[in-house]
């Protein structure tokens, strides 16, 4: 689907020339511009907030912070004293250490933000849990990562089942305390233990191969795997914020990401921050009238969301945007799905200006393939690779192929952010690679004459559904432990606004009805033990599911069916 091509856009960006760019680059350049290439010391959160406190951007606004309740601004000086204190209290308290897991399970706010610095400021390994997520799913969670240390609220407590969690032995509660206690288990509050706490803390140092952040991320087998990302990271999430974001320290950066996700972590927090930009951040739900308002109010400059929130703002209407003054606004980015054609015209109807495009994984770490401002842009096309990326496509055995020929969509192992680790899983890490030293992303991708690549879809069957990454396995898994299912399977079903949405046929165990209520039932289920966001929309009821002799659903085969396409090679499959 190639379509029309674009002229580069006219502005100032920081970077002028990809072409240029590209044949001078090495990654020790970039590595020159942080001070820890002379001093040795090394920490992300230093670098992202206190540097700047230290020098002229001391009393720049570091972070705007609104919800319903709550409006709050914080220069760079008084996010180092707040991640200070925090830091201390989480080394008083909980004894936290370099290395240790301390997982952060809570909606947005400006704590979140200290309480993620403090913990990197000591050198822990934070994992951040997105806000809704059920017990399910947040067991898993704590259970692979033997976290001793959560920080979350009393309202998310509920969710934790904290007896079940071996390792936990502090918890940091956010606002009210609860009435619970569990024993051997210390409660802390951090509204009594913050005020207490000083706003000078010593920084651990870390090694740049020192653990940073665990995100958990799905794939089409197995529970979630938790992928490791270290403090070497900041050299990608400084230079793409610069150089893709086009970040300076006059912008106003708007993330609509959680941090539950990477992408609300490296660009909610990392490349803004390292960038000196002012960093927006807002809490609560979608609503287009209050999206266009972010930006309006906090003069917003440079923003970046994903497709499903681009397609929703369309279906809203333009008639809205009139209402808005958004004259701020200079760049728009785009990840986590395919960036239709449609979206960047309409956004250069009402915003004047074009949607870009950025590709990467929560893997990577960072991005790696984009429409730079700079680039001339392929409508369709997630752009080329970042300078100093090598990317290509492999067939199945790992051999290069040419240009247009479609296959896997692989990155030369090597790059600053890539992830270090499959937490407790070395075996698996090591099966992302080719003998050629390619990283195999799960993507289905070509590349053209020019060196575009254009993507195609999953090689597997992980979903996206509204830009968030669903493993088909974790909602099967829970679909079978309800008392009515028999077997599940999961695929991703093409949706106009959400990209895909989660369909499930089932097969139910005999005396069971299939019924509205039951659907709504087992909706539910799904909702209440897994997250909400991983529920099936769709539900079908087969008497029975289509399955290798081995006992495996053919995802493959249901897919086909939804979608009227041939149904393959079927010969693995059981009478
Ligand atoms: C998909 C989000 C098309 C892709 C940062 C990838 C995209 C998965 C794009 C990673 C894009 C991401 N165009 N598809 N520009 N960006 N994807 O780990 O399938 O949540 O493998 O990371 O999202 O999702 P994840």
């Amino acid at each position: 689907m190639k379509l029309e091509a674009l002229p580069s856009i006219d502005g100032n960006y920081q970077l002028q020339s990809y072409d240029k760019t590209r044949d001078s680059f090495s990654w020790e350049q970039v590595e020159k511009e942080f001070s820890w290439h002379r001093t040795g010391r090394i920490n992300m959160a230093y670098e992202a907030i206190d540097r700047h406190a230290e020098g002229a951007l001391k009393d720049k606004i570091a972070l705007h912070y609104r919800d319903n309740n709550r409006s709050e601004s914080y220069t760079f000086e008084e996010m180092r004293q707040l991640s200070n204190r925090a830091g201390h209290l989480l080394r008083s308290t909980a004894q936290v250490q370099k290395g240790e897991r301390v997982f952060i399970f809570m909606p947005r706010s400006p704590e979140l933000y200290g309480l993620f610095l403090g913990a990197l400021k000591l050198g822990a390994i934070v994992g951040p849990l997105f806000e809704a997520f059920m017990e399910g799913a947040v067991v898993d969670r704590l259970e692979d990562s033997s976290a001793r240390v959560l920080i979350t609220t009393k309202e998310l407590l509920p969710r934790v089942p904290v007896a079940k969690l071996a390792a936990l032995d502090t918890i940091v509660i956010v606002g009210d305390m609860p009435d619970e206690t569990y024993e051997g288990v210390n409660m802390i509050s951090y509204n009594a233990a913050i005020q207490e706490a000083p706003s000078e803390l010593q920084i651990e140092w870390v090694d740049r191969e020192d653990g940073m952040i665990i995100h958990y991320t799905s794939g089409s087998t197995g529970k979630p795997k938790g992928v490791l990302h270290v403090h070497n990271a900041m050299i990608q999430h400084y230079v793409t914020g610069k150089w893709v974001l086009d970040l300076n320290e006059n912008d106003t950066y708007w993330c609509t990401a959680d941090p539950g996700w990477v992408t609300g972590t490296s660009y909610g927090i990392f490349a803004p921050w390292l960038n000196g930009a002012t960093n927006v951040v807002v809490g609560g739900r979608f609503k287009p009238e209050d999206w266009y308002k972010t930006i309006e109010d906090f003069n917003v400059t440079v923003w970046y969301s994903a497709p499903t929130a681009f397609r929703m703002l369309m279906g809203a209407g333009n008639d809205i945007i009139q209402q808005f003054d958004l004259k701020s606004l200079r760049h728009i980015l785009s990840v986590g799905e395919p960036l239709n054609p449609e979206v960047i015209r309409w956004g250069k109807q009402v915003f004047q200006m074009r949607i870009h495009d950025t590709w990467w994984m929560t893997e990577t770490g960072a991005m790696l393939i984009c429409n730079y401002p700079c680039l001339e842009m392929r409508v369709g096309s997630m752009g080329k690779p970042l300078p100093g990326i090598e990317a290509t496509i492999v067939d199945d055995n790992g051999v290069e192929l040419p240009a247009n020929q479609m296959g896997n969509l692989a990155i030369k192992r090597g790059w600053p952010s890539m992830m270090r680790e499959i937490w407790n899983r070395p075996e698996k890490y090591d099966s992302y690679f080719t003998a050629n030293d390619w990283y195999v992303s799960g993507d289905s991708a070509y590349k053209d004459e020019e060196g575009y690549f254009w993507f195609q879809g999953r090689v597997d069957d992980v979903i996206m559904t509204s830009g968030e990454r669903v493993g088909p396995f974790e909602v099967e898994s829970k679909l079978v432990e309800h008392p009515a299912v028999a077997e599940a399977g999961v695929i991703g079903k093409p949706d106009a606004i959400r990209g895909e949405i989660i369909k499930a046929f089932i097969a139910l165990r005999t005396g069971y009805e299939a019924s509205d209520e039951l659907i709504e039932d087992i909706r539910q289920h799904v909702k209440k033990g897994l997250a909400a966001h991983a529920a099936p929309r769709e539900i079908e009821f087969k008497d029975k599911l289509p399955k290798t002799r081995s006992g495996k659903i053919m995802r493959r085969v249901l897919k086909a069916w939804e979608l009227d396409l041939p149904t393959g090679d079927l010969s693995t499959m059981e009478d």
